[in-house]
């Protein structure tokens, strides 16, 4: 099929390539022309592992290309996917639309031929409703469908995600549409992904749902492994205890700092907002989001009790800045408030991350990038295991020891206690 991808960020780009790679013809669309042109070259402008090698497989067979004609590429294709970005509105909890309803506009001055035109970005119930109406007053009806197809990508995992989904999810009134999907994702329904056709407005909920339950089994998490830290009781067996369970599942039960990335902080935002407008309130996930600001500060005044309260001139290393592992993703990261806030109370702050640099620090009083960790880690007063990064995981403290005793905060809980208590370092993780 030809396929147009309107946006080359997160979901545009993982998408488009992976459904080259199913053998589909795809232009991936983005207004930078800067953008396109280095992914014309090669040059992928997101940190995506395995995402390069497909990008330059799939353009050599020239079944990817990029462009930054709209017009042109919608003309040429068959089914539109929007995929441009949904951010939450600046100083409110509702999700910015602009970028959504431009794409509609421009779509609806380029319809040459019958079209399905795709929500992928993360859209509020109704929106695929309010996209059909810019359409409509252009173009008629029996012309184009307007079908909800959200993606369930995670960041370091996309392709995988993609290439094995639990399932995909299809939101269309209409008989030839679903069918069309079905056709377009029959190799990896193949393979066992279940295909699940629902109303164009549930399967817009489903992405919203899906993310607000996964952001609050993590603050539930969070909140036991508090418990614990009270108790004595090591969360992991709590973790283990509960995930048994079919009925919970052991996936998404890591106790550690606050979530963050694009897409949690900014969902379960976009979905109590939604719910407001609907004169509902989603007091559950409320309290997830009020829970998980508060998170930060509560790590934070662990940091000043394992410090003795003596935080002034402290040397605390940070290993990891990014809001997960494998990814250069800094969005909503809890690095970004819990360094300027040690910052302010007269910390010197180093950090490490395997992406490099980063920007958001740049302006932070000392702060600095430190390349050589292991070095960082013997000069430190305070190492803190923000990300859980592989390049971590191996570290022999022993060897780091030097006159004065090792502390680490593991916010992971990437390490074995007794073996770092073995080693001569004073530890602490997140609910144990
Ligand atoms: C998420 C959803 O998983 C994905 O399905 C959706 O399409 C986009 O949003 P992503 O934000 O990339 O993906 O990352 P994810 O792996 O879900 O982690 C989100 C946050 O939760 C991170 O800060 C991560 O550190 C945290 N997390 C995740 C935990 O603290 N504990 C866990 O057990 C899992």
């Amino acid at each position: 099929m030809k396929l147009c991808m309107i946006g080359t960020g997160y979901v545009g780009l993982v998408s488009g390539v992976c459904f080259s790679d199913l053998g589909n013809d795809v232009i991936c669309v983005d207004k930078d022309l800067k953008k396109i042109e280095d992914l014309k070259k090669g040059i992928i402008p997101i940190y995506e592992p395995g995402l390069e090698e497909l990008v330059i497989k799939n353009y050599k067979n020239k079944r990817l290309t990029f462009s930054n004609n709209l017009k042109e590429s919608i003309k040429k294709s068959d089914v539109i996917f929007i995929c441009v970005g949904t951010p939450t509105k600046k100083g409110g909890s509702s999700a910015d639309l602009t970028q959504i309803y431009n794409a509609a506009k421009e779509i609806a001055s380029s319809i040459n031929k019958f079209k399905i035109i795709i929500t992928k970005s993360t859209v509020p119930v109704t929106t695929g409703d309010e996209i059909e109406k810019i359409i409509s007053k252009k173009v008629s009806k029996n012309k184009f469908s307007v079908v909800s197809n959200p993606e369930f990508l995670r960041e370091g995992e996309a392709i995988r995600d993609f290439t094995y989904p639990d399932r995909i999810v299809v939101g269309t009134h209409e008989k030839k549409s679903n069918q069309i999907m079905k056709n377009l994702y029959s190799p990896l329904i193949s393979k066992g992904a279940s295909y699940v056709h629902t109303s164009r407005r549930a399967a817009e909920l489903i992405k919203y749902a899906a993310n607000a339950f996964l952001a609050t089994k993590i603050t539930f998490i969070n909140e036991i492994a508090n418990l614990c830290e009270q108790t004595g009781i090591n969360v992991e067996d709590v973790s283990i205890g509960i995930g048994l369970d079919k009925r919970i599942g052991g996936r998404f039960l890591r106790a550690g700092p606050a979530y963050g990335g694009s897409c949690f902080p900014k969902d379960t935002k976009a979905i109590t907002s939604t719910a407001d407008k609907f004169k509902t309130n989603l007091s559950v996930i409320k309290s997830v989001i009020k829970s998980n600001e508060k998170r930060s500060i509560l790590l934070l005044n662990r940091v000043n009790k394992i410090l003795q309260k003596k935080i002034k001139n402290k040397k605390i290393l940070f290993l990891g800045v990014t809001f997960k592992a494998n990814t250069d993703d800094m969005r909503d990261s809890s690095s970004l408030s819990m360094i300027p806030a040690l910052s302010k109370k007269g910390a010197l702050i180093s950090y490490y991350d395997p992406t490099g640099e980063k920007k958001e620090f740049k302006k932070v009083k000392n702060v600095k990038f430190e390349k050589d960790f292991k070095s960082a880690i013997r000069e430190s007063d305070l190492t803190i295991v923000h990300t859980e990064w592989n390049d971590f995981k191996s570290i022999n403290f022993k060897l780091l020891l030097n006159r004065k005793k090792l502390t680490v905060y593991d916010m992971r809980n990437i390490y074995s206690p007794n073996k770092m208590r073995k080693q001569g370092v004073r530890y602490f993780g997140i609910g144990r």
